[in-house]
C-alpha cells in the first residue's frame, strides 16, 4: 500500500472512531470506544451496552499486575479508561494520536496526565511505565512496532496489556475488519520472548461479539432510515445537488449496505472469525 492510501485509510480510521464517540456518547450516553463484555445474565440490546463496556473495564483492571503504579493508556480514546484508573490512584499518562479524542479526553483527566497527540509507533518520551496498556488499539499498530515501542518505555519487570480482537485462521468471509492474525501475533511474541514472558492469556469472544448483533440492529433500524429520511428532505429542496451527492456517493453507500446487511457481520460470524484476547506479558 503507498505511503498517502495508508495515511489516508488511518485519517479515515479516526473519523470514523470521532463519529462512533459523538453519536454513542449523545444517543446512548456512551463513554468508551471498546466491545464491552457481555454475561450470561444480560439482555443483549443497545441500552445494556454501556453496562458491558464498564464490565469490560472491571475486567481489564482486575489484571493489572499487583505493585503497579505508572500506567501509559495507548490509544485512551475519550479518556474514561484513565480517569477510572486515576481514581483508583494509578499515575496515568495517554497517547492518542486523534486530536478531537485527546481533547475529549484532556477534559476528563487530571492538569498532571500528559497525552501524547501521536501515533504510538512515533511516540518519543523519556518517562518510564510500569504497565503499557492496549484497550482496543493494538489492531492498529504493527505488532513489531508496538512490542519495540513498549519495551523501550516499560521499567524492568513491566508488562504490556493488550485487550483486542485477533483474526483466526477460519476461511471464508467474515464481514467484521480488524485485528491482527493471531498467528502473525503469536511468531512477533515467540521472538520476543527472550524479553517478554506470558503471564495470561484470556479468550473473552464469546463476550464480546453480541455488540456485533446489536451494531447490526442499529445501522437496520436507525441508520437506514435516517439516512433515507435525510435523502428524501434533500431531493424535495435541492433535487440536482442531491443526485450529485447521491452519485458521488454510492459506492460508499454499497458498501455500508453490503457490510452491514450483506448476512456476514453476525456475532456468530465473529466467533468464527475473530478471537478476543486478553494478554498480559511481563518484560524480563
Ligand atoms: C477502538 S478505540 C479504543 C479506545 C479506548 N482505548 C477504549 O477502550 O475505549 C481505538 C483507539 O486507538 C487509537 N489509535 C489508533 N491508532 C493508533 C496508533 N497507531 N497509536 C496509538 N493509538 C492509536 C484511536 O485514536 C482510539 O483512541
Amino acid at each position: 500500500m503507498s505511503k498517502k492510501r495508508k495515511k489516508n485509510k488511518s485519517l479515515s480510521r479516526e473519523i470514523g472512531l470521532e463519529i462512533g464517540a459523538v453519536c454513542g456518547k449523545h444517543f446512548i450516553k456512551l463513554e468508551h470506544l471498546h466491545y464491552g463484555y457481555w454475561t450470561e445474565d444480560m439482555d443483549v440490546e443497545i441500552f445494556n451496552l454501556h453496562i458491558a463496556q464498564e464490565k469490560y473495564v472491571e475486567l481489564l483492571i482486575s489484571h493489572i499486575p499487583d505493585g503497579a503504579k505508572t500506567i501509559l493508556d495507548v490509544g485512551c480514546g475519550m479518556g474514561q479508561i484513565s480517569r477510572k484508573l486515576l481514581d483508583k490512584g494509578y499515575k496515568m499518562d495517554c497517547v492518542s494520536p486523534s486530536a478531537y479524542l485527546a481533547e475529549c479526553a484532556r477534559k476528563l483527566l487530571d492538569d498532571d496526565v500528559t497525552i501524547f497527540e501521536c501515533f504510538y509507533e512515533q511516540l518519543e518520551t523519556d518517562k518510564r511505565y510500569d504497565v503499557v496498556l492496549f484497550s482496543e488499539s493494538f489492531q492498529y499498530i504493527p505488532p513489531k512496532d508496538a512490542v519495540a515501542k513498549s519495551l523501550s518505555v516499560l521499567n524492568p519487570g513491566g508488562h504490556m496489556l493488550i485487550c483486542d480482537i485477533f483474526q483466526t485462521e477460519a476461511e471464508g468471509r467474515c464481514g467484521v475488519s480488524g485485528g491482527h492474525r493471531l498467528k502473525n501475533f503469536n511468531a512477533v511474541m515467540k521472538d520476543a520472548e527472550d524479553a517478554l514472558e506470558l503471564v495470561t492469556d484470556i479468550d473473552i469472544t464469546e463476550n464480546t461479539a453480541p455488540t456485533i448483533d446489536i451494531e447490526c440492529d442499529l445501522f437496520r433500524n436507525v441508520g437506514l432510515p435516517v439516512m433515507g429520511l435525510v435523502e428524501k428532505l434533500m431531493r424535495s429542496r435541492h433535487p440536482w445537488l442531491t443526485k450529485l451527492i447521491m452519485w458521488k456517493a454510492q459506492k460508499k453507500i454499497d458498501r455500508m449496505h453490503k457490510k452491514y446487511l450483506g448476512g456476514d457481520r453476525t456475532g456468530e460470524n465473529f466467533k468464527k472469525y475473530k478471537s478476543y484476547r486478553l494478554f498480559l506479558y511481563k518484560k524480563k
